[in-house]
This record gives C-alpha cells, sequence and structure tokens, in this order.
C-alpha cells in the first residue's frame, strides 16, 4: 500500500503563531494530472555546482539569483511562482496534501523513506521553472556544499540586502563568516575556534555517512585476509569471513537502506515513522541554524511550513540530493552491492506525489520515476569538492 497523494488538499496544521500565508495548498488544477514523462535523453545534462566562492560560483549564483527573482515577479496564483513553490513545502509536511482513499490522512514526507525521493522530485520541477523562465534550458541549481571546509558558511551572496537571495527572516549571527555548525541543537552555540568547528563537523558528516556502509568496509575479507601473515590459517580465516560476509549482506540489504534513507511508511500508517541519519543531522539542523533565533519557531529555515520561502532552502535541498548519490557511490565503491542498497518495496516505489512542472501541468511523479539522477537529466559537478569527511573518523 503505497502513498498516493490526492489531489484534495485540506488546510494544514500549521502552529497557531505562524507567519502568513496560512494556506498553503497549491492552486486546483483545471485538469486531471498527467503522469511523469522522463526528459528527452538528449536534453543537455545540468550541471549543478557549488555555491560558494570560487570557480565560476558567480556567475551561476547570478542566474540562481535572476531566476528567484523572475519566480518572485510571477502573480502568486500562478504555481511556479516562488509564493507557490514555497508553498509546496508547506503543504507536504503539515497534511494538507491527503492520501489517496484515506482523505482523513495527510502527506508527511519528512522522518520516513519518503524523504530523499520527495524533495528530488520537488527539486527537479523547482529548477525545470527556473530554466524555462531564464530561457536558459541547461540552467542549474547551485548546492550549498556545508560539508566540506570552504562551504561550511552561508554563500556571501544570500547575505545580499540587494539580491533576491536574501531573506530577513534569517538568523543573522550566522551569517558569514560564522561557520556553520552541522550538530546544531536551538539554544545551544558551541562557541568554538573555526577549526575546532570544521574538524566536528567533518566527524559528524563521517558518522552519518558512513554509519550505514561501515560494515564493509570493516568486515571485507580482503582487508582481513591482508592482516593474516600465516598463510593456512589465512586460508581458513578468508572462508569463515567469506561466510559472515555473505550473512551480514543479507541481513543489511533489509536493514541498512532505512538507517540512511529513512523507516518505511505505508498508506495508513502513522506518520513520522523514523528518519535517515542524514536527515537528521545535517539536515535538520542545518535547518534550524539558518533560522532565526529569536523567532517561535525558528522561522524561516527552522520550521517545514516557512522553510521552502528562504532560497537558501534550494541549494540546502540539493545538498541534501547530493548526499544521496554520494551514499550510493560508497557503497558501489565497495563493488558488491551496487543499487541494491535501496528499497525494492513497491510501496516505496510507488509512492507518489503531485506537483506542478513548467508548463504548469500537475504531474504524477512516483518514487520510481526519480531514482536514476541522469535520466532526470542532472548532474552533479562536484569533482573538485571531493568528500573530505570521508577520511574524518572519529
Ligand atoms: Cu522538507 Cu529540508 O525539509
Amino acid at each position: 500500500r503505497p502513498i498516493v497523494t490526492n489531489q484534495l488538499c485540506a488546510k494544514g496544521k500549521l502552529p497557531p503563531d505562524a507567519l502568513p500565508p496560512l494556506h498553503c495548498c497549491p492552486p486546483a488544477s483545471t485538469s486531471e494530472p498527467v503522469n511523469f514523462t522522463f526528459p528527452d535523453p538528449t536534453e543537455p545534462l545540468r550541471k549543478r555546482r557549488p555555491a560558494h566562492a570560487g570557480g565560476g560560483a558567480e556567475e551561476h549564483m547570478a542566474k540562481y539569483a535572476r531566476a528567484v527573482a523572475l519566480m518572485k515577479a510571477l502573480p502568486s496564483s500562478d504555481p511556479r511562482s516562488f509564493y507557490q513553490q514555497a508553498n509546496v513545502h508547506c503543504a507536504y509536511c503539515t497534511g494538507a496534501h491527503r492520501q489517496a482513499g484515506r482523505p482523513d490522512l495527510g502527506v508527511q514526507v519528512h522522518f520516513s523513506w519518503l524523504f530523499y525521493p520527495f524533495h528530488r522530485a520537488y527539486l527537479y520541477f523547482f529548477e525545470r521553472i527556473a530554466a524555462k523562465l531564464l530561457w536558459d534550458p541547461g540552467f542549474a541549481l547551485p548546492f550549498w556544499v556545508w560539508d566540506v571546509p570552504e562551504g561550511m558558511r552561508i554563500p556571501e551572496v544570500f547575505v545580499d540586502v540587494a539580491s533576491p537571495l536574501q531573506d530577513p527572516i534569517r538568523e543573522k549571527s550566522h551569517a558569514p563568516p560564522k561557520v556553520a555548525d552541522l550538530d546544531f541543537v536551538r539554544g545551544a552555540e558551541k562557541n568554538l575556534t573555526d577549526e575546532q568547528q570544521t574538524l566536528l563537523n567533518l566527524r559528524l558528516m563521517y558518522k552519518q555517512v558512513h554509519s550505514s556502509v561501515v560494515y564493509f568496509t570493516f568486515f571485507s575479507p580482503s582487508t582481513l585476509f591482508a592482516f593474516s601473515s600465516d598463510p593456512d590459517s589465512g586460508v581458513l580465516l578468508f572462508l569463515l569471513l567469506l561466510l559472515f560476509e555473505t550473512f551480514i549482506q543479507m541481513v543489511s540489504n533489509a536493514a541498512l537502506p532505512s538507517l540512511f534513507l529513512g523507516q518505511p511508511y505505508r498508506a495508513g500508517d502513522p506518520e513520522r515513522p523514523g528518519a535517515g541519519s542524514v536527515e537528521l543531522a545535517p539536515h535538520n539542523t542545518m535547518h534550524v541554524w539558518t533560522g532565526e533565533k529569536s523567532r517561535p519557531h525558528a522561522e524561516n529555515m527552522g520550521v517545514y511550513y516557512s522553510a521552502g520561502r528562504d532560497p537558501i532552502f534550494y541549494p540546502h535541498h540539493a545538498n541534501v540530493d547530493r548526499l544521496w548519490e554520494c551514499w550510493r557511490g560508497i557503497i558501489d565503491g565497495g563493488g558488491r552491492r551496487g543499487r541494491h542498497a535501496e528499497f525494492a518495496d513497491p510501496d516505496w516505489l510507488d509512492s507518489s506525489f503531485l506537483l506542478y512542472d513548467e508548463e504548469s501541468r500537475l504531474v504524477r511523479v512516483t518514487v520510481r520515476n526519480v531514482l536514476d539522477a541522469e535520466k532526470l537529466r542532472y548532474a552533479y559537478d562536484d569533482a573538485g569538492v571531493g568528500l573530505p569527511w570521508l577520511g574524518a573518523r572519529p
């Protein structure tokens, strides 16, 4: 029983002191939703680039700023407007959208296995809308690469008061050059030196991404085989470990994806069954770190209903999406597991969301539709960024 989003959208559960707008349902579609189709495979691959300065980022960020300005200039009734795009997040996190067949139940895309695929689909359409408004078919989102030392600050352009990327409802004491705290807890500033904070951040990244793959670097028979100097006991050890590893692999194929991707969430289930490691931190923590401390819910970024109103939300989520690809890469790099590390459960694959595309058509997109970034015609240009935290075992 996959979670199928219904067109029915009711007023969600917003906190009583929420900042307006208080309704976050999308404009009603005049026609039935169409099923998602993949973009033409000959479309240019959109290369998402880091948002921090250097290597052509200025031009890239200027385009992003122009796209946000164009979206902000559309009437708020237009599903492609910045207003409506920000509301998409609100509608999928406050229970405004209903589940098909269960009008009493909302769809909550956080704290479950819907987290990565939903946000990927959301960014996919956001990026295509931006490209269309810019008349730039190759336009790609920047990503805020807070997991590497050069990117651990809010990129400068976001605090330029003249830029459409600036958001007045954002924590001022965390403006650059303040180094982000990827493990931030509200009300508990760590007051570390930049070096200390950077090191803590790298260790957190190692822990959060590696926790679900560490088995395979640890228990790999070939590595342990090398430890044995006696050839006879070495062979025995090798066979034992091979058996052991086969066993671990069978068990973990079911258990490990949820550590990273989040817990199963099916039609009719109570919402928020459990988040994956990176969703909790740095994803949630960076939301709260970015939001304004003195607001009741750390608006805008620090709470679901308003997070999409800050233009930094989209580069933040591009980085979360990139980490999904990195996690897959680490597993593939082990050489044995490949994409089996993900759920094969049809309840995951057939879950679906309704989102407006760049032609203002309401599209039904399933989890299955968004599993291959290349088929969606985008990629991360992160060769120069690297994964410095892979070596940051605490
Ligand atoms: Cu939908 Cu960053 O949360």
